[in-house]
């Protein structure tokens, strides 16, 4: 094993970038190797950004060079599955974006080939590495508000999603591709497998950004029973006008946890007693969630290191995909959905016009 680990970055999008500037700025035991990109002006934006000479049009290409321990996919939700699969066959360590793939089968695929293969894989879920959320984490474990009985967790997203996210054929929709964090936390946080879901979405504002994808929602709640008896909701808005907001809040038998704020910055301005005070909100996911993506990518980056298993893997993706498919269900059959339905019967994907 070298002295640091050489990663190659699959997808200079949005959250590629993100990981590309936390891999290059923060976490001085990574180097960016290579970059992998199918749209050519991203790639050649993308390799510039991050002075990285070396860059593939795909990941056969990049492997083929193949100097590089592990890969970050950061690829549209409906590429995930095969490009995992074949950087697994390659021996490649995964850092792989949530959601972690369209179906079960297709999660199952993954876990398999790095199971087989030997390699790590870690599952995109920053949430985890929050400092809010992982200090409420080790609160509830301590028993300092007693057995959770209830959890609400929202997911507000601001802007539209790119195109192929609009359409649950290629994301599983908003609930996979912006809740997929509140499917992950609401299952982390009350230690307990959700057992049956009831889903309502509306489309308020699809109309107004022209988005004429089939099943389009912007808006959803979801209703969750876990297998403890506990109850959940798992609330998303995208895209949502006034910035970004990730908040949960649990009821346990001694007591309430709030985690997340809306306010964004320890600061307050009043200029005019008509306009009242002016507080800063977090705009984007970046801006709330900067700590959690430094913290992930170095506790990969560890883990590959220390040849340690990543405190989130396969099955925490694996069951936040069950989540979607069962609440997509539930929205598309008008009716409440228990998971052993998508875990035993597949999904919506293969009948869905
Ligand atoms: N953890 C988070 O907070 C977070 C935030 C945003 C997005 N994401 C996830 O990251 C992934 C990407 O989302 P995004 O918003 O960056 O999407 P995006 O559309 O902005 O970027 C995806 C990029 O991948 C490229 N691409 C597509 N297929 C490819 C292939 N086979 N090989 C190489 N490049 C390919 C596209 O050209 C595009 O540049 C999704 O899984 C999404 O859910 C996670």
């Amino acid at each position: 094993m070298p002295a640091f680990i050489r990663v190659c970055l699959v997808g200079a999008g949005r959250a590629g970038k993100v990981h590309a500037e936390t891999l290059t700025r923060y976490i001085p035991f990574a180097r960016l190797a290579c970059i992998v990109e199918s749209e050519p002006t991203t790639l050649d934006a993308a390799a510039a950004e991050f002075a990285c000479d070396v860059k593939f049009s795909s990941l056969e290409a990049a492997l083929e060079w193949g100097e590089f321990e592990a890969v970050i996919i950061t690829t549209p939700t409906f590429t995930h599955a095969s490009l995992a699969v074949m950087a697994a066959q390659a021996g490649k360590h995964i850092f792989l974006e949530k959601p972690m793939a369209l179906t079960l089968a297709e999660c199952d695929a993954i876990i398999d080939a790095t199971r087989y293969a030997g390699v790590h894989l870690q599952l995109g879920f920053m949430r985890r590495f929050d400092p809010e959320f992982e200090a409420a984490w080790k609160r509830i474990q301590a028993g300092e508000i007693g057995q959770p009985m209830l959890i609400k967790s929202l997911g507000h997203g601001p802007g539209l999603p790119p195109p192929w996210a609009r359409d649950l054929k290629t994301s599983n929709g908003m609930l996979a591709e912006v809740n997929s964090h509140d499917w992950d936390c609401v299952r982390w946080l009350m230690s307990s497998n959700p057992q049956r879901v009831y889903a309502e979405i509306a489309n308020f504002k699809g109309a107004i950004y022209g988005v004429d994808t089939p099943h389009f929602y912007d808006n959803a709640i979801v209703n969750i029973r876990f297998e403890s008896g506990a109850l959940g909701s798992i609330s998303g808005v995208c895209p949502c006008e006034y910035g970004y907001d990730a908040r949960v809040e649990i009821v346990g038998e001694r007591g309430i946890m709030q985690i997340g704020q809306l306010q964004g910055q320890a600061i307050v301005v009043c200029t005019d007693r008509e306009r009242g005070l002016n507080i800063p909100i977090y705009r984007t996911w970046p801006q709330r969630f900067a700590w959690a993506y430094i913290r992930e990518l170095e506790h990969f980056i560890g883990c590959i290191q220390r040849d340690t298993p990543p405190r989130v893997g396969g099955e925490d993706g694996r069951w936040a995909v069950a989540g979607v498919l069962a609440a997509t269900k539930s929205f598309l059959e008008e009716r409440p959905v228990s998971l052993s339905e998508v875990l035993t019967e597949g999904t919506y994907q293969e009948t869905v016009p």
